[in-house]
């Protein structure tokens, strides 16, 4: 038996190799798309992506605005053309941004295995009932890390009851498909760590429980840090539905599956995955995430890790040319992966 094959195409020495960006994008990697560095709320621990967070920001200055609605909804659109499949919205609070709505509604990008999540603390979600109904997003994932008014003022530096907060998670179940849960494990919401699971399971929500990702703004707090260990027992308490899920970027995460609901613990002795950058990166013992996220902020920066704004990439010179755009990040991803950034 013979089998044709495709004849070896000879390319350019100097063309684009594609292919990091690709294993990326098919080891589950995302866009982590920031709509704006500002928000509505000041948790204390918040690495805000990679930009000043919230709470810093009277003191340290935030990245300037470069990008329109229709800069974003471009290059949303040719990354994904480009491979990439999951993209999420995270701020700052996203849909405090006034071009939330423009870039929400114009995601043109559509296939089944292309998913858009936002990534929200749910305040302003009723507000938004209708642009969201157009958005049409495939999952909102609502940050929950307190179950009381006095636990919401301690973490998130606010008077804001904790009610709006649910609320937006009742409107959210009635808009996407799929509605999910971010809880930070800290000292602060040790004791609702129990109520905020019982809540989720009640109403079939997903939960991913988070250990604290220390930046340089967070580091003073750092006590506050809570290990995954304790929840991690009590969900053997619920399960024996246990799996680990080590996707080849990022971190590993544990699975549990209570009555059909997923709940995922993110936990730092899983590992993490490092690419050749990370080989001589000073700041390699203290990092927990690896390499997991390409982040667009709205001054025009890619950055595919949060403690190094030195591999961020500007694409502001290449905004009329989302061809090129789109080359420049393959290289980039290409050269960060291979570590000769
Ligand atoms: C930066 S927030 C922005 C989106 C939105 N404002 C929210 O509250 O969900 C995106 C996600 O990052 C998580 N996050 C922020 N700082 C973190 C840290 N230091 N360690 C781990 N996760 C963090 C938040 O809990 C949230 O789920």
């Amino acid at each position: 038996m013979t089998f044709s094959v495709l004849p070896i195409r000879q390319l350019p020495p100097d063309s684009t190799n594609w292919t990091a960006l690709h294993n990326f994008a098919a080891l589950r990697g995302q866009l982590r798309v920031s709509l704006t560095p500002y928000c509505n709320i000041k948790c204390w621990f918040c690495h805000n992506e990679g930009d000043t967070p919230p709470d810093e920001q009277r003191n340290h200055a935030v990245r300037p605005k470069e990008l329109c609605g229709e800069h974003y909804t471009q290059i949303i659109a040719a990354l994904v053309q480009a491979g990439m499949k999951r993209i999420y919205f995270t701020g700052g609070e996203p849909l405090t941004s006034p071009i939330a709505a423009e870039v929400l509604t114009g995601l043109t990008e559509r296939a089944p295995d292309v998913f858009y999540t936002l990534i929200t603390n749910g305040l302003t979600v009723k507000k938004k009932r209708d642009m969201l109904t157009q958005a049409r997003l495939d999952k909102i994932k609502v940050s929950l890390h307190y179950f009381s008014d006095a636990t919401f003022a301690q973490i998130a530096k606010t008077m804001l009851p904790i009610g709006k907060v649910l609320e937006g998670i009742d409107v959210a179940r009635e808009l996407v498909p799929e509605v999910g849960l971010n809880t930070l494990l800290q000292k602060q919401n040790e004791h609702e760590i129990v109520p905020i699971l019982e809540y989720a399971l009640e109403r079939g929500l997903s939960v991913q429980f988070i250990e604290l990702v220390d930046t340089g703004f967070n580091e003073e707090d750092r006590f506050s840090a809570v290990s995954a260990a304790g929840i991690i027992s009590y969900l053997r308490t619920l399960t024996s539905e246990e799996r680990v899920e080590i996707a080849g970027t990022g971190q590993g995460r544990r699975v549990f599956r209570i009555d059909g609901v997923e709940i995922d613990v993110i936990e730092r002795g899983l590992g993490r995955h490092h690419v050749g950058q990370c080989g001589t990166c000073a700041l390699k013992p203290n990092c927990i995430e690896g390499f997991w996220a390409l982040r667009l902020d709205h001054s025009g920066g890619l950055q595919p890790c949060i403690l190094r704004s030195d591999t961020r990439l500007n694409v502001l010179p290449l905004l009329d040319d989302m061809d090129q755009l789109t080359e420049a990040v393959a290289r980039h991803v290409d050269a960060f992966t291979e570590g000769v950034l």
